[in-house]
């Protein structure tokens, strides 16, 4: 473990991030987002991993950038250095992400989760994007893909007034896919992991892709990407073997090929 500002383990197929700056809340300063965006760079390459689990502690998933680190920046230079434009990278990333939440997922944390394909989150969970408190908005793509999630209602509810919101609230507005006890978090998100990580990986990567395509084009076109897809899912060993196992009352076996 090279890194100062996270963790990095492994469990099976499944690669672990978990934020460590427990005296800042696991803030998101500039070396904690590089090291974030490398370990998934890494994992992501990796054709031993299947997925990856980004988590923080029990008290905070992440409390937003950091706002030290931040506070007497001139807009020349936030703009010349394009800040928080290194986050872009995680979308990039092929391999699913699960978000593990637990705690307060503010700001930079929020956003950081909804980065991630999906998110399970600890009953303790408190989601928000309290930037206008600072006087700033959020930066990292909290204004986008909050909206995508929740709706303008809540969005613009929870942009404009900084309030939070609980992890129930989060479930029934689309943002959270499950809700589980804050004991049980770390658990279950492997196990999903786990779970996504006994799949073929190109299949796997490819109905990621097709969902995300959603957010980017039109129905016409994004049902049409998607049949596109499923017709290339026939070219692969794993799509015969699924099949095949199905039909002879088995477990398959994927070969990620
Ligand atoms: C830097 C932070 C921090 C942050 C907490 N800390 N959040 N440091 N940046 N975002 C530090 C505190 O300064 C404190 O350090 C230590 O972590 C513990 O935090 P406390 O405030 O003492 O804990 P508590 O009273 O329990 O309150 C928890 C909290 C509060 C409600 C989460 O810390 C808070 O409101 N944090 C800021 C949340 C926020 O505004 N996030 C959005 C950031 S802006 P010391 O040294 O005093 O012990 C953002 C923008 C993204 O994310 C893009 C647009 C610019």
């Amino acid at each position: 473990n090279d890194f100062e500002t996270i963790l990095l383990d492994r469990h099976g197929r499944v690669g672990v991030i978990t934020l460590n700056r427990p005296e800042a809340l696991n803030a998101l300063n500039s070396l904690l987002m590089t090291e974030v965006v490398a370990a998934v760079e890494g994992l992501d390459h990796d054709p031993g991993v299947g997925a990856i689990v980004i988590t923080g502690s029990e008290r905070a998933f992440a409390a937003g950038a950091d706002i030290k680190e931040m506070q007497s920046k001139t807009f020349a230079e936030v703009y010349t250095d394009d800040l928080f434009t290194q986050w872009d990278r995680l979308s990039a990333a092929r391999t699913p992400i699960v978000a593990a939440v637990a705690g307060y997922a503010l700001g930079g944390g929020c956003e950081l989760a909804m980065l991630c394909d999906f998110i399970i989150a600890a009953d303790t969970a408190k989601f928000g994007q309290p930037e206008i408190k600072l006087g700033v908005i959020p930066g990292i793509g909290g204004s986008q893909r909050l909206t995508r999630a929740v709706g303008k209602a809540k969005a613009m509810d929870l942009c404009l007034t900084g309030r939070t919101m609980g992890a129930e609230e989060a479930e029934r507005s689309g943002l959270v896919a499950r809700v589980v006890p804050a004991a049980d978090l770390l658990e279950v998100a492997l196990e999903a992991a786990t779970t996504i990580a006994s799949m073929s990986l190109p299949i796997a990567m490819m109905a990621k892709e097709a969902v995300n395509r959603s957010f980017e084009t039109t129905l016409a076109e994004g049902v049409k990407f998607e049949r596109r897809v499923f017709h290339s899912t026939f070219a692969t060993a794993d799509q015969k073997e699924g099949m095949a196992a199905f039909v002879e009352k088995r477990a398959p076996k994927f070969v990620g090929g």
